[in-house]
């Protein structure tokens, strides 16, 4: 596996995989890589010959009180990761090379669906988000990426960014990785403290008593207070508890599938998960 730095130098690498008609695949993320982004490079070489991974902690989704400076980075061993999952190139590149000298100048703004649930907490968090991912389209041009539901709204945003763009490529999700007990691995869950790391399987078992509870017919007011409640109890800052639409994250309708969705904090750290719920 190449690692690249240049825009440049992963273009030409790129055109030159693609020379024989091969198709590409491609998984952006902020590295510090666990099993789940490996499962997406799983996932992306079952639609693609050659994979592409990006490593960059992008500035421009990140809040001024949030942790973009004590973000985990960890390329050496996200390097031997990616090598040994079969990547064939990785593109980390810093900052300056993404954005220039004015990171401000150009943002990619996806309109309603940026606004709620997590939008509304993170000002400017899924403009930074399309931006960076709009800018990495263009720059690895695959013909597929593969991105976590984890992240439901995020790449619920980036379907919508990539149609109303026309972009040519296609969008796949791939399921929430868990642990063992539960709890949908993230970079992030490294900041908990041992007593908080236990507490944290309770949010995904809150989810699933919820999607439970609203196919037995129990309605969206009752459950989302239920499970706010549930997570207060814990000690949890609740950001949301909704349960949306699973496609447009409108209003849920028991005909279609919906997904119930969590933004919690403890302490300094801010915890999301969901969980798709069947149409009844
Ligand atoms: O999900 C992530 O890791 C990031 O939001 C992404 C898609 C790589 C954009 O920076």
């Amino acid at each position: 596996m190449q690692t690249l730095h240049a825009i440049a130098e992963i273009r030409s690498a790129v055109r030159a995989l693609r020379a024989d008609g091969a198709r590409i695949g491609f998984v952006p993320t902020m590295g510090n890589l666990h099993d789940g982004h490996l499962a997406l490079i799983s996932e992306a070489q079952q639609h693609a010959d050659h994979i592409v991974a990006s490593v960059f902690v992008n500035p421009t989704q990140f809040g001024p009180n949030e942790d973009y400076g004590r973000y985990p980075r960890t390329l050496a061993a996200d390097q031997t990761g990616l090598q040994s999952a079969g990547c064939a190139l990785l593109f980390a590149p810093d900052a300056a090379e993404m954005y220039g000298r004015d990171a401000d100048a150009v943002r990619v703004t996806v309109g309603a669906l940026s606004e709620v649930l997590c939008g509304a907490f993170r000002p400017g968090h899924f403009a930074g988000v399309a931006t960076v991912v709009t800018k990495l389209f263009n720059i690895v041009t695959p013909d597929v990426a593969v991105f976590g539901e984890k992240d439901f709204q995020q790449l619920i945003v980036i379907r919508q960014l990539t149609a109303g763009l026309n972009l040519p490529i296609k969008i796949v999700g791939l399921p929430t990785v868990r642990a063992d007990d539960g709890l949908a691995l993230s970079s992030r869950n490294q900041y908990l403290s041992d007593a908080d790391r236990k507490l944290a399987p309770l949010i995904y078992a809150t989810l699933q008593a919820i999607a439970r509870r609203y196919g037995e017919g129990e309605s969206v007011e009752t459950l989302e207070s239920y499970g706010t409640a549930q997570l207060k109890q814990l000690g949890y800052s609740v950001d949301y508890v909704a349960i949306r639409d699973a496609e447009t994250l409108s209003e849920a309708s028991r005909e279609r599938e919906a997904v119930a969705l969590v933004a919690a904090r403890m302490g300094a750290t801010r915890l999301i998960d969901n969980l798709r719920i069947p149409a009844v």
